[in-house]
């Protein structure tokens, strides 16, 4: 049997924890393994490399993908998937595992139902699908986000003062609501409940009042124009404040010990799914167990994946 392994989308730590463990277990079963680079362009352009052994040697600890990442318009249209179903053919190549995020299973989901075994690996630091409680890349992503905020809590303490963090998510407010339960925020805004700039002031003068003046408030990005934000608390407040955009920082770096061991115990249920014939299902996590789930029962086309609210409450 030949199988191949793309990533797509944003790039996550753990990635190449995933794709060695793919490998690993791919060849331990007697299959054929090739690794499709830059993603669903790759399949598009018949860009692929066979893999063995020595590929995945010290890949574990790295961070990006080795593969390499896109995101590609082309493929959002049936003409590319059809050249990449074609690629597909041409190499003999009738199971694929695709590493991404929500986008990407979009893309595996056309695959499937264009008659390409496909199997889902959830690799995106946003965290933004609902099947599954993890997805490889957060919880070093999150350590990442926790060490930038430490690093800021120093000298907000040291002058009493505050500053706004923006960390990534896209429309999904799990990193900025766990960094803040993690004991590294006292306000938080996310897409799943936004605070007015108002709400915010409001906060914010409640805590400088009762005393605590050093203060981080962690906003999901796309939220806010960060600047405007931070002149409207200075006015409003009249205080002194920064504003900090975390961005590419809390994508990159060595994937923690969770993320790897999470990376290869989905890696290697992925590869059990393709020899056992099965299509269109994504891994997952769940209450500490891996599991797989049907494509059509993940409700990929929206962003609905619910935050934790009872903790939100109790604790900030
Ligand atoms: P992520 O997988 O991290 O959410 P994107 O949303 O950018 O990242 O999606 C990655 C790629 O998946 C896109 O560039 C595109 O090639 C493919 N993709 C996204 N949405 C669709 C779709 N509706 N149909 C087909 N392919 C899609
Ligand atoms: O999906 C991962 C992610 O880092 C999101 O958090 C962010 O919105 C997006 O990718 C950024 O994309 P780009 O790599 O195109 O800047």
């Amino acid at each position: 049997m030949r199988i191949g392994i793309l990533t797509s989308g944003g790039d996550a730590p753990g990635m190449n924890s995933a794709i060695r463990a793919v490998v690993k277990s791919a060849i331990y079963n007697n299959m054929k393994i090739f690794g499709v680079k830059c993603g669903y362009r790759g399949l598009i352009e018949g860009n692929l490399i066979k893999l063995n052994f020595s590929s995945v040697d010290n890949i574990a600890e790295k961070g990006g993908t080795v593969l390499k990442t896109s995101r590609c318009p082309e493929f959002m249209k049936e003409d590319g998937r059809k050249k990449a179903v074609d690629t597909l053919k041409k190499f003999q190549i009738s199971g694929l595992i695709v590493l991404g995020g929500n986008g990407s299973f979009k893309g595996a989901e056309k695959l499937s139902k264009l008659g390409i075994n496909t199997i889902g690996l959830p690799g995106t630091i946003d965290n933004d699908l609902n099947y599954t409680n993890y997805c490889i890349g957060f919880d070093t992503t999150l350590n990442t986000v926790l060490d930038c905020i430490k690093r800021i809590k120093d000298t907000n303490s040291s002058h009493d003062k505050t500053t706004i963090v923006e960390v990534m998510g896209r429309y999904c407010g799990d990193l900025a609501l766990y960094s803040a339960l993690a004991g590294g925020g006292e306000i938080i805004s996310t897409p799943e409940r936004k605070l007015s700039f108002d709400d915010i002031c409001e906060k914010l003068n409640k805590n400088i009042l009762s005393g605590k003046k050093d203060n981080i408030i962690i906003i999901t990005e796309r939220m806010y124009d960060i600047e405007k934000l931070q002149k409207y608390i200075e006015d409003k407040l009249n205080i002194s404040m920064r504003g900090t955009v975390l961005g590419f920082l809390q994508r990159g770096g060595s994937p923690s010990a969770f993320d790897r061991l999470l990376a290869g115990k989905m890696g290697v249920r992925a590869v059990q799914l393709l020899l056992d014939g099965c299509t269109g299902r994504a891994v997952g996590i769940r209450d500490n167990k891996i599991i797989d789930v049907d494509f059509k029962d993940i409700d990929i086309e929206n962003h609905n994946k619910k935050l934790e609210y009872e903790l939100l409450n109790m604790l900030l």
